[in-house]
């Protein structure tokens, strides 16, 4: 399988490389723009970076894997993030999660066989304030119930 930025991705890589003193600064924000693309970075969407930023996949592998935010097989359209760290789990961020997992059919790290929904713990997402909290893809959700939890869901076109 190969790997290709669309045209307007394409078009964005010369004003990202362009913000750093050399390429391999560039890394993350391609990793980033891959995932936005595709939903997931692939090892050929990875060895297409490596080659664009003159370093080998092995090392784009070893930064990419180093951080929970890129996931490395297709996930549903929706990845929700639970926070089950100190201040949500206190919270019952534990419980929530089983309760958004039993909703969904799945366990904690699938994807539903519709590929909506992706469901996955996550380290503090700094919300500790207003815990218990999810991510779902770029926006949080705080001070969460379960009713919020089925507002939310039944919110997601
Ligand atoms: S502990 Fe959940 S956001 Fe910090």
């Amino acid at each position: 399988m190969s790997f290709a930025f669309t045209e307007v991705n394409e078009a964005r890589i010369p004003k990202i490389l362009a913000k750093y003193p050399n390429r391999q600064s560039a890394l993350l924000p391609l990793l980033t723009l891959v995932q936005r693309q595709e939903g997931h970075v692939s090892a050929e969407a990875m060895a297409e970076i490596g080659k664009r930023l003159e370093l080998s996949p092995a090392y784009v592998q070893s930064v990419a894997s180093f951080y929970t935010m890129y996931h490395f097989q297709p996930t549903g359209k929706y990845i929700i993030l639970f926070c089950i760290n100190i201040s949500c789990q206190l919270r019952g961020a534990d419980n929530l999660v089983e309760y958004t997992a039993g909703k969904l059919g799945i366990k904690v790290g699938e994807t539903t066989p519709d590929r909506k929904y992706t469901l996955k713990r996550e380290e503090c997402l700094a919300a500790c304030c207003n815990a218990p909290m999810m991510r779902v893809n770029d926006k949080y959700y705080e001070d969460l119930t379960k009713e919020k939890i089925d507002q939310i869901l039944a919110t997601l076109p």
